[in-house]
């Protein structure tokens, strides 16, 4: 009988550029260290079961994972598995959970079926089981947890994809100011979201095109600001790029809220992800040069918080 096979891939936060991505505009999308494992046990008849430690709702997803990659590599099952899914990265949250999920399965399954681990060969097979889940995904998310680290997406065209890893050597007085805050489930899911940007698109095409244009800007700034350690441009790049979500209707009145409060003590922070329109905007990306500062803010507004750690490996084969 073959071996058991265990596959990981981390979750990821979009740095800045969401929803602009889907349009062709670049995005900086990091890696982060909470990772969603799979483990398959190939079985002795024809039978997938599977198990999910985080959600025991509806399995729909990972079984067409599963089928997206017998498709890909034109086979059929002669004999079945259990597979068990345990992931670290919060549901709806905005931090590619769909994603890293479509990655590990496709990578555990990949294995199974004998063939090699090809990260593009598994990042095209997650990019296709995401583009049924949430409509028009750029694929930036799957392809972040797929190759890890901090990656520049740019959708050139449907066919040509820009995934350009970026050397991260960002200072460490940096990185250690970085928080995430829970900011509540969005009510609305990742298709919601985009077909709300889609909407203003039809009915404004210059208005959304020059946010569009101008979180380009902000992205290309970021980048050197990351590199060198300037604070004050990390701050005005994620404020900036915060109030672009703002005009595309992607943040809700509360999560505004919360945000105005960060700033005000010198901070800044922005939803990463799709966002939500009613309540909650899921996990919202937070900076400070006073980290304590932050935290003794979001203590007293009882919001959940906890320092992150960016660019972590991508998907990967667990021994
Ligand atoms: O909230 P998430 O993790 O599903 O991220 C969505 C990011 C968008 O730019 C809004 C959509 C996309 O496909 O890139």
């Amino acid at each position: 009988m073959k071996k058991m096979i265990r596959v990981s891939a981390p979750g990821k936060l979009i740095l800045l550029g969401e929803h602009a991505v889907v349009y062709g505009k670049p995005a900086i999308i990091a890696s982060v260290a909470k990772r969603c494992f799979v483990t398959l046990t190939p079985r002795n008849d024809k039978t997938i079961k599977i198990v999910s430690e985080n959600q025991d709702k509806t399995l729909d997803y990972p079984e067409f994972i599963i089928s997206k990659t017998l498709e890909y590599f034109h086979k059929k099952l002669t004999l079945g598995f259990d597979l068990s899914i345990n992931s670290q990265i919060p549901i709806k949250g905005g931090m590619g959970s769909s994603s890293a999920l479509a990655v590990s399965i496709a990578g555990a399954v990949s294995l199974f079926l004998g063939q090699k681990f090809d990260k593009e060969k598994i990042n095209a097979i997650a990019y296709l089981a995401e583009q049924k889940k949430h409509g028009n995904p750029s694929g930036g998310d799957n392809s972040t947890c797929c190759f890890g680290g901090l990656v520049w997406f740019r959708k050139e065209t449907p066919d040509l994809i820009i995934i350009s890893q970026i050397s991260f050597n960002t200072p460490e007085k940096i990185l250690q100011n970085f928080l995430t805050v829970f900011s509540g489930t969005p009510r609305e899911s990742t298709g919601e979201m985009v077909s709300i940007v889609r909407d203003l698109y039809q009915k404004r095409p210059k208005y959304t095109e020059s946010i569009f244009a101008g979180q380009e800007l902000l992205v290309r700034e970021l980048l050197p600001a990351l590199k060198k350690g300037d604070q004050d441009a990390v701050i005005n790049c994620i404020r900036k790029g915060e109030k672009n979500l703002e005009l595309l209707g992607v943040v809700s009145p509360f999560v505004k809220l919360l945000i105005r409060k960060i700033e005000k003590i010198g901070g800044a922070a922005k939803i990463c992800g799709a966002g939500g329109k009613t309540k909650g905007g899921g996990i919202l990306l937070a900076y400070h040069k006073n980290r304590k500062e932050l935290e003794t803010l979001l203590e007293f507004h009882k919001f959940d918080f906890s320092p992150i750690t960016l660019a972590s490996e991508g998907v990967r084969q667990e021994l």
